[in-house]
């Protein structure tokens, strides 16, 4: 029986491309484990879609002078592009300007409200006097009362560390045009996390949580342990979700952005459903069977700061509404950095998947970024590292293997060759193939990603060692039955490493499952191409059904006398050269 798994990839706030950040915190890795578990002949849902709502949406329109929609249709496009290209394989990527989102957040909205989980209180909003609207607290800034710093945010100063409510500062002004700030009570509904505590720690407790990343857990806990306090859930805004209750005083306020953006990934299956032509399919993802267990296993890709919305408020707000999968885990990923700093967008100090993406391989930039993920702990792009690693690794240890055993088998066989009786070096490869095998399979379970790449290349660095001892390049002409043993067992090698590597190297794993002499599609994935615009209208990405293979994720059982393609290499190496250009590049963008 397949598993249900739902991979659930945080939403980006469509107001700019991605840099490779986002590529290895969230979508390559939600990727990676996609395709294994599809692999595994699993049935997969990977949804996500561009958050169109908060500040970030609103504040980049202002700046452009044009209105929410059309900042969303300039960078949404930007970002089935950046999938394409480097194959990461949602099955919907969508938005959260939708009707169906709208529909979803608003019954969501409902039934929380319905089944008293929705309070509505009084607060003191941070009111711009100049613009004639409320601010967010981070909007408003002024001098700390604790530590004198003259430029603290409304939600915590940056010099002491403290937590604040804006009204605590002294002379508060906006951000947006130093004007003086003033405090009015305004009205909203928040919800009552408290209500909701005991339920949540008895998920928490209840369900072994060894497996979760330790950054997750102790996030989670940190918030935990202050004890729950009801959260506002609705702004004074214009752009976002209506507050669907009938009452005038909340005309001009919208659902807050963290709330909806969540619901994304429930909206978001459910779409999937009706555009697949089963609209109850998303069901078997969601909907808790009458024993109370999950349908499915839902993992959520999210970067660290995104961790209390996803162990604490999304939870919550599915308790809250009843009878819905919990999530079973949120591997949460760390920063990745640039050349030893911190990526910053407003110094420019940032690598763009758009400017890279189409000027190297796409397997070689999945490779560095999977190889260096800041899974446990932050890591740094370095374009001398880059090279490297590239060289070294991807060329050197597997594009070299795969070349080498393929051109001699070719040259002297055509075919995969027929082996004699095994020697003790031979089962010794074939059976660490085994181990390696094992042992990748259960780290992309646990979604140890890293350490399942590591373990597939030190098979590759095994099998190259093997060769140089074994010289079939010589024994061909000595011994030929010897050698054509010994190149079968390296290409069953070679096979099984193509499979392991498939979810991280997915086009090159496709080229060489055809040099080996296989028809067809290794991996099949969603579709994707079909609905893509690039002429910047905001379009899903829609998906029809793949086949699921379930022998695919398996130890090479190539056949001898299959014929082999004539083979050509994999992998470009890249020349030293670049690193100089491309430190100039990134340095000629802070200047500009
Ligand atoms: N847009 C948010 C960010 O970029 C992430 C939202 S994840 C979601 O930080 F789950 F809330 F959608
Ligand atoms: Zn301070």
């Amino acid at each position: 029986m397949p598993d249900n798994i739902l991979v659930s990839v945080a939403w980006p706030y469509a107001n700019g491309p991605f840099h490779v950040g986002h590529v290895a915190g969230a979508y390559l890795p939600a990727d990676i484990f996609a395709r294994y578990q599809r692999l595994r002949g699993n049935r997969v849902l990977m949804v996500s879609g561009s958050d169109c709502h908060g500040t970030p949406i609103t504040l980049a329109a202002e700046k452009e002078g044009i209105s929410p929609q059309e900042v969303i249709q300039r960078y949404h496009p930007s970002f089935l592009k950046t999938f394409q290209t480097l194959g990461i394989t949602f099955d919907l990527f969508t938005q959260t300007y939708t009707a169906n989102h709208y529909r979803v957040t608003t019954d969501m909205f409902l039934r929380l409200l319905e089944h008293g989980y929705l309070i509505r209180q009084t607060m003191v909003g941070s009111y711009s006097e100049s613009l004639g609207r409320f601010l967010p607290d981070r909007f408003v800034e002024g001098t700390c009362p604790n530590c004198g710093f003259p430029r603290a945010r409304g939600d915590q100063c940056d010099n002491c560390g403290q937590l604040r409510d804006p009204q605590d500062l002294i002379a508060p002004r906006s951000t947006l045009d130093g004007a003086p700030v003033t405090f009015h009570d305004t009205e909203h509904y928040f919800i009552d996390l408290a209500k909701l505590e005991p339920a949540l720690r008895a998920w928490l407790d209840g369900v072994d949580r060894g497996y979760w990343r330790a950054n997750t857990l102790l996030f989670t806990r940190n918030w935990l342990r202050e004890g729950l306090r009801a959260r506002a859930i609705t702004r004074d805004l214009e752009w976002g979700v209506p507050v669907p209750v009938d009452d005038p005083a909340f005309k001009d306020k919208r659902i807050y952005v963290w709330f909806d953006a969540v619901i994304g990934y429930f909206s978001a299956s459910i779409e999937w459903a009706e555009r697949s032509g089963a609209p109850d399919a998303w069901k078997e993802w969601w909907v808790c069977r009458p024993d109370g267990s999950a349908p499915a296993r839902s993992y959520y890709f999210i970067g660290k700061d995104n961790i209390p919305f996803h162990t604490i408020i999304w939870p919550a707000i599915l308790l809250g509404y009843g009878d819905l999968a919990l999530p079973y885990d949120v591997p949460a990923n760390e920063f990745l950095n640039l050349e030893g700093d911190k990526m910053s967008t407003s110094r420019n100090w940032a690598l763009w998947a758009p400017e890279i993406e189409d000027r190297y391989q796409p397997d070689a930039l999945r490779y560095y970024l999977a190889a260096n993920a800041p899974e446990t702990r932050d890591s740094n792009w370095s374009w001398a590292d880059f090279v490297q690693r590239v060289n070294s690794e991807l060329v050197a240890t597997w594009g070299n293997l795969a070349n080498r055993v393929l051109s001699i088998t070719h040259r002297n066989y055509g075919v995969v060759p027929q082996p004699g009786d095994l020697a003790d070096a031979d089962r010794q490869l074939l059976a660490a193939t085994g181990q390696t095998f094992q042992a990748v399979t259960e780290l992309l379970d646990g979604v140890k990603l890293k350490a399942a790449l590591t373990e597939t290349l030190a098979l590759a660095q095994a099998a190259n060692q093997y060769l140089s001892e074994q010289e079939p390049w010589k024994m061909v002409k000595t011994d030929r039955a010897r050698a054509a043993t010994v190149l079968f067992v390296a290409l069953r090698v070679v096979d099984t490493l193509k499979t392991l590597f498939s979810p991280f190297l997915p086009f090159s794993s496709q080229r060489l499952h055809e040099l080996l002499g296989y028809q067809g599609i290794l991996a099949p994935q969603p579709r994707i191409e079909d609905a893509i615009a690039f002429d910047g209208t905001p379009r899903t990405v829609l998906t029809g059904d793949y086949p699921v293979d379930t022998g695919a994720w398996a130890v090479s059982d190539l056949p001898p006398g299959q014929a082999l393609q004539s083979p050509a290499p994999l992998f470009q190496k890249l020349d030293e050269a670049l690193v100089a250009e491309e430190l100039e590049r990134l340095r000629a963008k802070v200047r500009a």
